[in-house]
């Protein structure tokens, strides 16, 4: 058994470690699913295993903090095969992310997969740079094109919503 979220929506975002970048854009969805009335689970994972149990980097919770997000609750966790049946939507950071859930999806899995900047127009296919071993001000910018993709994102989601009630 699989369990459902409410209107059956609910995305997944993906990085490598799941301390950067991915727990960045929980934070930043849920922002904006608020901001929209939009009721979407969502969570986040990593394709790699080394940081299970671990908070989000303290660059990514003082971005977050700066735009009024608190991430340091969110602990890094592995994806793992029902995320494949439990979310509509599995978003990846980078193309690398993406490879590594394609190659670990289910044949049956009915989550979709794609890139978190495929939702902005004219950025299609464009990755999220990993921050990991970049400068602190590197969070900041980085903060600032998530933010840009999760927006997109719960428009796209809220469209998608009134679409299938409708
Ligand atoms: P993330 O960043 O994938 O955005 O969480 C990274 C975090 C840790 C490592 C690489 C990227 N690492 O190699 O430990």
């Amino acid at each position: 058994m699989h369990g459902g979220f409410e209107h059956n929506f609910g995305v997944l975002f993906v990085c490598l470690g799941n301390i950067c970048r991915s727990p960045m854009a929980e934070g930043a969805f849920r922002a904006a699913a608020v901001a929209r009335n939009l009721a979407c689970h969502v969570e986040s994972a990593g394709t790699a295993s080394f940081h299970l149990g671990c908070s989000p980097d303290p660059r990514a919770i003082t971005a977050a903090r700066a735009h009024g997000i608190d991430i340091a609750q969110q602990t890094a966790r592995q994806i793992e095969r029902d995320d494949f049946f439990r979310f509509s939507h599995i978003i990846a950071m980078d193309r690398a992310n993406l490879e590594a859930l394609r190659a670990r999806a289910p044949r049956d899995g009915t989550a979709r997969l794609a890139m978190l900047l495929d939702a902005v127009e004219g950025r299609r296919g464009e990755p999220i740079a990993d921050p990991y071993y970049g400068a602190p001000a590197a969070f900041e910018a980085t903060w600032n094109v998530i933010n840009t993709g999760v927006n997109a994102w719960a428009d796209r989601i809220v469209h998608e919503m009134t679409m299938r009630a409708g």
